[in-house]
């Protein structure tokens, strides 16, 4: 059961907003998220980071959408976990499928990216996800666990109890076409099994898993509702204040 586990709502916006859309956003989000009981996590554009982290205050946990997975170096055009931190971000998401796909980002990649956040404590969450041929093939939980168990080789039992983790199947992403609450629970429930055998079961009952794709303001209660769903990341809805909110106070009158 994740009654222990906090609800965490988190937005992607992915290339979009500049500095001032993205602070007139939170100055118009804050007064209307302020009764949820929801964790509200919100993963800017790198040149919005400082701005979006001064203007949340301690009501929104701010990230950032990739790291370099070196600590410093000469890496033209690359932004290092260090300088997340200093920005004052707090998380950062990983292993997004279109960082998989369209920037070729291997498991061991994304693996040296954890320990680059884990390095800064940076809180990283992890995107897992089978695409619609692998789960037509009736690989999804082959490729669910490959990818947990590459992407989070050498982490430690105690760097575990602060990850996140968000199953994005990439069929879902930017589709419309949202996962039902049965593939998600069977997902969710596979990828728990798989955390169980990397951390033992006390840390894996603790770490929470999202779910990610075509999340919307219409879906977003039935999501929340599951008690396999610990939160979700949400893309193009995060992008308006409107859905945005109304996603996070489902939280303050559900479970
Ligand atoms: P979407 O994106 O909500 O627009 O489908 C989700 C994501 O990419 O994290």
């Amino acid at each position: 059961m994740p009654t222990s586990r906090l609800v965490i709502i988190a937005g992607n916006w992915k290339m979009h907003k500049t500095i001032t859309e993205a602070v007139v956003f939170v100055q118009e989000l804050l007064p209307l998220i302020r009764n949820t009981t929801a964790k509200v996590y919100l993963a800017v554009p790198f040149t919005c980071l400082r701005a979006v982290a001064a203007a949340s205050g301690s009501a929104i946990t701010v990230g950032a959408q990739n790291i370099h997975e070196d600590q410093m170096g000469a890496f033209t055009g690359e932004i290092s976990a260090r300088m997340v931190k200093d920005t004052g971000a707090r998380f950062v998401i990983l292993g997004h499928s279109e960082r998989r796909r369209l920037f070729h980002e291997s498991d061991g990649v994304i693996n040296q990216k954890i320990h680059s956040a884990y390095r800064e404590e940076l809180q990283p969450l992890l995107c897992i996800g089978e695409t619609h041929e692998e789960r037509h093939k009736g690989e999804s939980h082959a490729v669910l666990k490959r990818q947990l168990v590459a992407g989070l080789k050498d982490v430690t039992p105690q760097q575990a109890e602060n990850l996140i983790l968000a199953y994005e199947p990439v069929w879902a992403i930017g589709t419309k076409e949202t996962a039902t609450t049965a593939i998600i629970d069977e997902a969710h429930g596979a990828c728990r099994q798989v955390l169980k055998e990397l951390f033992g079961d006390p840390i894996a009952n603790q770490i929470p898993i999202l779910y990610g794709g075509s999340v919307t303001a219409e879906n977003g209660k039935t999501l929340i509702d599951d008690a396999e769903i610990d939160g979700v990341l949400v893309g193009g809805a995060s992008l308006s204040v409107k859905s945005f909110s109304q996603i996070v106070n489902y939280q303050s009158n559900s479970r």
